[in-house]
């Protein structure tokens, strides 16, 4: 029997333990979680998104602060935000939703959060932490962080033994989540499009995880009998049978076939999807614990 992992179900879970974790901190200090989320211009997928993550920090408990800034924001206006963010003591998080718009450029700006509030992981000093094997001093992005947490439910703590594939090197995916399967024990190879016989790779696969982008690519035949599925995608593709013009979300592996030789496998959507969030708010969490040098709750 294939198990279909509930992500909301999960992530719901891992709220649970935010909330009673906030809860606790604001009893023992006095002091609430703050997140600060900037959002600049006016994409409306990337406000559907913050204030997906503005309405959840709220119903954590958190002190949740929007700043919704216009396009033509300059580099030194979002600059200086962030340096009054990262100097105000009730702002535990931030979080620069991406991408932002042209000429605007990301990096310097997401480079320039303390690595301490940085909630999403992306600081160089936080992927270096991830990359050495430092879990426990830094904040780990929340995708992967999310998918870690459906490798551990299913297979613990500890994957010495087990064979993981990943499929795709992105810094913000793919490198960090080979990078903690390894630390977990796993023997880890990162494949890609350049990779020889991805079929053949996968199919030695334990736990296989796929975020390449490319809309049900991996097969029923290159996933080993009993293995566990993680489907990091999130493509876009069109469904005549809903009717003319429309669409709907599939990830990068053929759900149906791949579901029957798979132990485990996490649907799109409803997967790792919801977890985004949760780990959002996880990490928000554990930055004010560590701030006020309480040891962090584990996710
Ligand atoms: N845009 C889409 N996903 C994300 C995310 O996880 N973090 C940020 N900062 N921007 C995003």
């Amino acid at each position: 029997m294939t198990t279909v992992v509930d992500g909301k179900e999960v992530a719901a879970s891992v709220i649970g333990v935010v909330k009673t974790t906030t809860m606790a901190l604001e009893k023992d200090t006095g002091v609430k979680p703050g997140l600060a989320v900037i959002i600049v211009g006016d994409d409306p997928a990337s406000h559907t998104y913050v204030s997906s993550k503005s309405r959840m920090a709220k119903e954590c408990g958190f002190t949740s602060i929007q700043h919704t800034l216009p396009a033509e924001t300059t580099q030194g206006d979002l600059a200086a935000l962030v340096e009054t963010l990262n100097r105000d003591k009730t702002v535990h998080g931030i979080l620069v939703q991406l991408p932002l718009p042209r000429p605007l450029e990301s990096d310097p700006i997401i480079q320039s959060i303390l690595p301490e509030k940085d909630v999403d992981g992306l600081h160089v000093v936080n992927a270096g932490k991830v990359a050495t094997g430092d879990l426990d001093g830094g904040l780990v992005s929340c995708t992967p962080a999310g998918a870690m947490v459906f490798v551990r439910r299913t297979h613990g703590e500890d994957l010495s033994g087990l064979s993981a594939v990943v499929i795709g090197r992105s810094n913000l995916f793919g490198k960090p989540m080979a990078a903690l399967l390894l630390a977990a024990n796993a023997t880890v190879t990162t494949a890609h499009s350049r990779t020889k016989d991805l079929a053949g790779v996968c199919r030695n696969a334990d736990i296989l995880v796929a975020a390449v982008g490319r809309p049900e690519m991996v097969k029923g035949d290159w996933v080993k009998p009993g293995a566990t599925i993680i489907d990091v995608g999130i493509n876009r593709v069109p469904a005549p049978e809903k009717g003319e013009g429309k669409s709907r979300l599939v990830g990068d592996v053929a759900f149906e076939e791949c579901a029957e030789v798979a132990s485990i496998i996490t649907p799109v959507p409803g997967g790792v999807g919801p977890m985004t969030i949760a780990m959002l708010m996880a990490n928000t969490v554990i930055a004010a614990y560590r701030k006020l040098g309480r040891t962090p709750p584990k996710f």
